[in-house]
């Protein structure tokens, strides 16, 4: 098991989560499929968050902002992005695991056949780019993974959450505390959550997309949140609104990846529309 990437696949991690947030109605069918391959994932998603929680503090996050928000790693477009997403190496089984840019045409897909604005069907298209960190190095406990505020307590909602007792935040005068470095009702906005592909990309795109967009891509794996509830104390009046999109958007990252396995070739001429539609043809990333 490599060190820093215990997970043979970065998308373990989702895989985990639908484990964790089966589909309503489905749970049993979902929780007996997904058994066999669970169980010796398991346990290199819990070594992957023993590494993401010990290690994602306040000062680690400031670091990761300064190195990667400045978006001087390289120029590109949104689907040169894509293809280079495309080459994560994916080591586990190519007849059933989804290739990254096939889950997010099929997430984009899946929101399109539901009628929705073409900005949503961008968000599905574009959501996980920010894994892109992986290429430049990053470990996968800083790509990918739920997120959380850093700078103040971690929430006993957090999946694991025993593992944050390893990190030197635990003991902290103000980040031990439930404001932390804030004051209630803050805004997400002021809040500084765990570094991963979220908060990157985020960065990337927001001159070029909706508020509504830009929460997807923001807090889509911040599951704390969106799924439980939690820090509230945290949010403001338009966090809490516009957390209506974050999980509108969120089944189709988790519950698309049953469908149809999408035709890259055939689909492309429709998403590069769409994506000239709202981008420039170069990206600072
Ligand atoms: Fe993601
Ligand atoms: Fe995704």
């Amino acid at each position: 098991m490599d060190e820093n990437n215990p997970m043979s696949d970065p998308d373990d991690w989702e895989a985990d989560l639908e484990r964790r947030y089966p589909p309503t109605g489905q749970a049993k069918k979902t929780a007996a499929e997904f058994r066999n391959y669970q169980d010796s994932v398991r346990a290199s998603v819990k070594e992957f968050y023993r590494l993401n929680h010990q290690y994602q503090t306040f000062d680690f996050v400031r670091q990761k902002r300064k190195q990667f928000l400045s978006l001087n790693q390289r120029r590109m477009g949104i689907w040169e992005a894509m293809e280079f997403l495309d080459t994560l190496v994916d080591d586990s089984d190519p007849d059933t695991e989804l290739s990254q840019i096939e889950h997010l045409l099929q997430a984009a897909e899946a929101i399109r056949a539901d009628g929705h604005p073409r900005w949503f069907i961008l968000v599905g298209l574009i959501h996980d780019l920010g894994k892109i960190l992986c290429l430049f190095g990053e470990p996968q406990w800083a790509v990918v993974g739920d997120t959380f505020p850093v700078g103040c307590a971690y929430s006993s909602t957090i999946v694991y959450h025993d593992f944050f007792r390893m990190n030197p935040d635990w003991g902290h005068p103000v980040y031990s505390t439930r404001l932390g470095v804030y004051r209630s009702q803050i805004g997400l906005e002021h809040v500084m959550m765990s570094w991963g592909h979220d908060e990157y990309l985020y960065h990337v795109t927001k001159a070029y997309l909706p508020m509504e967009a830009q929460y997807m891509i923001r807090y889509h794996s911040f599951y704390p949140g969106h799924r439980e509830n939690a820090y509230q104390h945290l949010f403001s009046e338009r966090d809490k609104q516009l957390f209506d999109w974050v999980r509108r958007f969120n089944p189709y990252d988790l519950y698309s990846k049953s469908d149809a396995r999408p035709d890259v070739e055939s689909l492309k001429p429709f998403y590069q529309d769409l994506i000239a539609e709202f981008f420039p043809s170069q990206l600072a990333w």
